[in-house]
């Protein structure tokens, strides 16, 4: 889809999202040829350095953090496009200059790649000296908020001065490729949408494992935990893709009101529900307590929760949803389990294993549905369990380093004005409603978070939260 001319400017431009994800991803558009050839992209930020300056930095950033197999023969005629204004965001300075910069007449995208707590300023000094307009696009990041109070003010701030059709909130795990094809799965076939209910899935797993620790984000993350920082986003989105009634249309409102019906129709958690984990130290390295440096801390790097819909499609099927750190591998994947037949005509040696969506969001993209056949051969009538795999990249051809990675994508999105792939502010608001009592509760107690091994699964609480309900993870490997 042809992108219109635009002008991108991204406070926070000398930061580390601009230089790991932002840069780099527009970069491989514009190899993509994507990005028309007067557009121009602003790095704002308080650092005063000229143009020149701020090309040198995102050159050495594109080249340190591109992905393997990135063209960057081409590096050069993109900088061109880059430009840099020293900006206070608290004060006057570099305003007036940016004004001049930004040219009238084409789109206009703000990225707030900042601390929340300038969202306020830059959004006010956007609108005071007339940069933004009415048509202009402004693009936020999580964490929108750590509760329900604060990312309520943080919407009321960012509408004083825009409406909610040109606010763009990123959650990046809705621009992964597979993400966008559980709606393609779901709405263009017919074969899976007559079985995605309480009658015929058993239950639902959505795991979301790394193999890093904290690493050198332990402030922040000793605030936030795993609930914060994974599951009120990234897994409640999954959670929302998988569970919502078909919209009318693939139209952002229409995709975001079923979202939000999902959310609303969660049932509060019960303490019995949820498992917290702490990695530990082991000889490879230091555990979650030393890397935060806090030995007190109660925040957990693992979650683990049994979560039930209370709607007419789902109720009867609970949805497992677990995330942590240093787990044994990485690996992000929704597992949908069918129930078994209702009768099996086969002796009892033969019993049928119900079947297995595993929808693969990462390493690897793709698909695997597990049927059951007869085992080839004279053996008489055996059943084994097989995969129809489908990884997409050996179905479309592609090697993976072709398919844009979430943030190209969004970014391109926002330049296209759709927000279909953004959290709208109520989606967000009611996420923290629901998450903010189970964390309000660990709080307020005194308990610690369970602990686990570094490269295990989690805590052996995790695993018995599927055990007493007869059902089991599927293992975690990449
Ligand atoms: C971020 C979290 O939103 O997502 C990080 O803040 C986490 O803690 C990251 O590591 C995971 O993203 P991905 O795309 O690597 O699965």
């Amino acid at each position: 889809i042809p992108v219109e001319d635009f002008d991108l400017v991204i406070f926070g431009a000398t930061g580390d999202l601009a230089h790991r994800k932002i840069l780099p991803g527009l970069y491989r558009r514009y190899v993509a040829g994507q990005i028309p050839g007067t557009a121009q992209i602003i790095g704002a930020a308080r650092t005063q350095q000229d143009d020149a300056a701020f090309r040198a930095e995102a050159r050495e950033a594109i080249r340190k953090f591109a992905n393997k197999g990135d063209d960057l023969s081409q590096l050069d005629d993109f900088l061109n496009h880059l430009g840099y204004v020293a900006v206070d965001a608290r004060g006057e300075g570099g305003w007036d200059e940016l004004k001049s910069r930004v040219r009238p007449g084409v789109v206009h995208a703000f990225y707030f790649s900042v601390a929340p707590s300038l969202f306020g300023d830059i959004a006010q000094r956007l609108a005071d000296n007339g940069i933004a307009d009415a048509d202009s696009r402004i693009v936020v990041e999580k964490p929108f908020g750590r509760d329900l109070a604060s990312a309520r003010e943080l919407n009321a701030v960012l509408a004083r001065h825009f409406v909610e059709q040109q606010i763009y909130r990123i959650d990046h795990y809705l621009g992964k490729e597979t993400v966008q094809n559980l709606m393609a799965v779901r709405f263009a076939n017919m074969l899976f949408e007559p079985l995605w209910n309480a009658q015929y899935v058993d239950h639902v797993q959505i795991t979301v494992a790394e193999t890093v620790g904290v690493g050198g984000r332990g402030e922040y993350y000793d605030h936030s935990g795993a609930m914060r920082d994974m599951v009120q986003n990234h897994l409640m989105q999954l959670l929302c893709l998988i569970a919502m009634e078909p919209p009318y249309h693939f139209d952002p409102n229409a995709v975001r009101d079923e979202k939000l019906k999902v959310i609303r129709a969660l049932e509060p958690l019960e303490p019995g529900d949820i498992v917290r984990g702490q990695y530990q130290a082991d000889s490879d390295g230091p555990g979650y307590l030393q890397d935060v440096g806090n030995a007190d801390s109660r925040t957990e790097s693992f979650v683990a929760l049994k979560v039930r819909i209370a709607n007419w499609r789902w109720t009867g099927t609970p949805f497992y949803l677990r995330t942590g750190k240093k787990l044994r591998a990485r690996t992000s994947e929704i597992v949908v389990t069918f129930k078994a037949p209702p009768h099996s005509i086969f002796d009892t040696e033969n019993e049928p294993r119900s079947n297995q969506l595993v929808i693969k969001l990462q390493p690897n993209e793709g698909m695997d549905l597990t049927v059951m056949i007869k085992e080839p051969g004279p053996g008489g009538m055996r059943l084994v369990q097989v995969p129809l795999d489908m990884s997409f990249a050996d179905a479309l051809g592609a090697d993976g380093t072709d398919m844009p990675d979430a943030y190209e994508r969004l970014i391109m999105d926002v330049i296209r004005g759709n927000q279909t792939l953004f959290m709208r502010g109520d989606e967000v608001e009611a996420a923290w409603a629901w998450t903010d009592p189970i964390i309000a509760d660990w709080e307020a107690g005194s308990k610690r978070p369970e602990p686990y091994d570094a490269g295990s699964s989690g805590p052996e609480e995790a695993l018995r939260l599927l055990h007493r309900d007869n059902r089991r993870w599927r293992e975690i490997r990449s």
